[in-house]
């Protein structure tokens, strides 16, 4: 197939974006723009020379720009044009449905108020449902290198905002910070009515996997790359149709993978796993949606089959209500029938 009929298949799907890091969204041209009205001085002296800082060898690399980047946001409108330049850009590529998370911890660690952060974001999440026709849930990550008790801070900061959470997460450094460590929080954070999700198997083991299925009884896996590894829990992700929140260009980005040839979801996606492809943190891993889509169909060779069945696996992993999923796997098998005329 030409690349330019994919790029166009792809465009015209309807997409649910269910892995995305709000403050990995944050291009360049806005984190300087943020920065020079707020008049913080980044520590790069050009949009060229923060750009080409974009180079890692593994996630801790890309955490500690990821944490730079994100100390330029300061006031209610800037976590607000933050989300809303991503919502436009995924509006333009077809998404329909986002599941976005948010780090407060970034944010409060340096002093900036948590209702400061989640004001600005749900501001804009409520526009883009709206003006964009874009539903969305909203997650709030807790940072794994920290504490459980800095955690629990956290889902305590939260309990004001709970009508305007749908679910709870884990992510940053992943090796040496297992999921056993935040048991508690997650158990806590359940009891608050909170979803459960955690980052797991991007770096680290398949251990940490099982880990984040057995003892913080989340929902969905983020990213669960190793998880063919173990046949054991390929059954179990068949068996209670758990889903993993892939995003390949973060992937090979970060060296999980060290060609798009190698990603795993295409044998994930014949062995029946409900995979799902996102883009973590776009702004720095090169490609939105319509990119993650297209590098990994180029690379393994997808067929229109198992694009239409990634896409009907996001919105089946979806926090949507069953009638809201139905409408949408509709419209894609609409869309793929259509393709096929
Ligand atoms: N925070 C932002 N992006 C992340 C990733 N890919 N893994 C872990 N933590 C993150
Ligand atoms: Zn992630």
């Amino acid at each position: 197939m030409e690349s330019s009929d994919l790029k166009k298949i792809i465009q015209g799907i309807p997409k649910a974006e269910l892995h995305l890091h709000i403050e990995g969204s944050f291009e360049p041209e806005l984190m300087f723009e943020i920065a020079n009205r707020n008049n913080i001085d980044l520590e790069y002296d050009s949009i060229e020379s923060l750009k080409k800082a974009y180079k890692f060898n593994n996630l801790q690399e890309f955490l500690d720009i990821y944490y730079i980047g994100a100390q330029v946001l300061i006031h209610e409108q800037d976590f607000y044009d933050l989300t809303w330049a991503y919502l436009t850009k995924v509006h333009s590529q077809n998404v329909v449905h986002v599941e976005i998370f948010f780090d407060p911890q970034t944010h409060t660690d340096r002093g900036i108020g948590f209702d400061i952060v989640i004001n600005g974001i749900y501001r804009a999440l409520e526009k883009a449902k709206h003006e964009l026709n874009i539903s969305y849930k909203l997650i709030m990550s807790y940072l794994r290198h920290l504490s459980e008790e800095e955690a629990f801070k956290t889902l305590e900061s939260s309990l004001p905002f709970k009508h305007w959470i749908d679910g709870v997460g884990l992510d940053s450094s992943e090796l040496g910070n297992p999921p056993s460590k935040f048991v508690n929080v997650f158990e806590a954070s359940a009891n608050h009515g909170y979803k459960l999700v955690a980052h797991a198997g991007e770096e680290g083991p398949v251990d940490y996997i099982w880990e984040a299925l057995d003892l913080l009884k989340v929902v969905r896996i983020d990213h669960g790359n190793r998880c063919l590894d173990d046949e054991t829990l390929v059954q179990k992700l068949l068996e209670e149709n758990i889903a993993l929140t892939l995003c390949p260009l973060s992937n090979l980005e970060l060296k999980v993978i060290q060609k798009m040839e190698a990603h795993p979801v295409k044998k994930m996606l014949q062995r029946g796993i409900l995979a799902t492809i996102h883009s973590d943190d776009p702004a720095y891993f090169g490609g939105y949606m319509n990119e993650n889509y297209y590098e990994t169909a180029k690379a393994l060779g997808l067929n229109n089959d198992q694009l239409m069945q990634l896409a009907i696996n996001a919105f089946k992993a979806s926090w949507l209500d069953s009638e809201a999923k139905e409408k949408h796997i509709s419209q894609v098998k609409n869309y793929f029938n259509t393709l096929n005329l």
